[in-house]
């Protein structure tokens, strides 16, 4: 479904800070599952995601997404086809726009800048519909800024925007990381029910080993921009993914979670 071959990536090539984040990296994603992906700070998680997502050009490979090469496709025409929720609850909306308009946004995601209106009329009813299923009332707030919603109820309407074309990948990096444990929770079954609904194949990026467990298909370790471990999940235990996850990092910020 999406397939990495052959990834380079380096930063500040040819001077003193040097920083090789991927050599030769190859990547098989599977359609319709909902892979996480595990790895200490700095190993290049959201780089492979910005990558992915057209953000930045890698120095080589190739990204095929169903089988097209999607390496020489801007990051807005990317959007058409990836969906994406970042940690920061600010950064997949804009938050001084209303939810109205923010939806609306999404709603013209891949489209070419025109002179209409932001806001169709005619979709509204598809919109509060949508709202509806996340529970939060959001659906009664039509025209509030974005900036005056919580951290969790922007995360929803990021993830309602996200999906709203159903896309055929969905990026989640640490989507729920700024979060308290509760409303953290909240998303994480609301990112399940919108992925199974919408049967989307998703990379989870997660700094929660329980979280991958409970949530995900398959279980992908990096360290230092290389597969340390790949297994399905359920073929090992969280203690086993915890004992591999010692033993290759010295930062343990992942065990916090847990
Ligand atoms: N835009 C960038 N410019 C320069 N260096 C970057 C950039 N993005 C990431 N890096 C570096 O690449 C490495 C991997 O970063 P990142 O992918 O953000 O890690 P992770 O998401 O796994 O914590 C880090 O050393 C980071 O400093
Ligand atoms: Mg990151």
């Amino acid at each position: 479904m999406l397939t990495i071959n052959n990834l380079s990536k380096c930063f500040y090539k040819g001077t003193e800070n040097e920083n090789i984040v991927f050599n030769k990296f190859n990547l098989n994603i599977n359609s319709g599952e909902c892979t996480a992906i595990l790895g200490s700070n700095g190993c290049g998680k959201s780089t492979l995601f910005n990558i992915i997502s057209g953000i930045l050009s890698q120095d080589n490979g190739d990204i095929i997404l169903s089988d097209r090469n999607i390496n020489n496709l801007k990051e807005n025409e990317r959007s058409k086809y990836i969906g994406r929720v970042h940690q920061d609850p600010s950064m997949g909306v804009s938050p001084s726009l209303t939810i109205l308009e923010n939806i609306s946004l999404s709603d013209k995601k891949g489209q070419k800048f025109s002179l209409k209106p932001l806001v169709n009329k005619n979709r509204i009813e598809e919109y509060v519909s949508k709202l509806k299923t996340l529970d939060l009332g959001l659906e009664n707030k039509l025209n509030t800024e974005v900036k005056f919603l919580s951290g969790g109820q922007r995360q929803s309407l990021s993830l309602l925007m996200a999906t709203f074309k159903k896309p055929e990948l969905l990026l989640l990096d640490e989507h729920t990381a700024a979060l308290d444990p509760k409303t953290s929770k909240l998303i994480m079954d609301k990112t399940q029910e919108l992925i199974n609904t919408h049967k989307i194949t998703t990379m989870m990026i997660s700094h929660n080993i329980r979280d991958a467990i409970n949530y995900s298909d398959r279980i992908i370790m990096l360290k230092k921009g290389e597969i340390i471990l790949d297994v399905k999940n359920g073929e090992i235990t969280e203690k086993e993914i915890i004992k591999i996850y010692n033993s290759k990092n010295e930062d343990h910020s992942l065990l916090e979670a847990i």
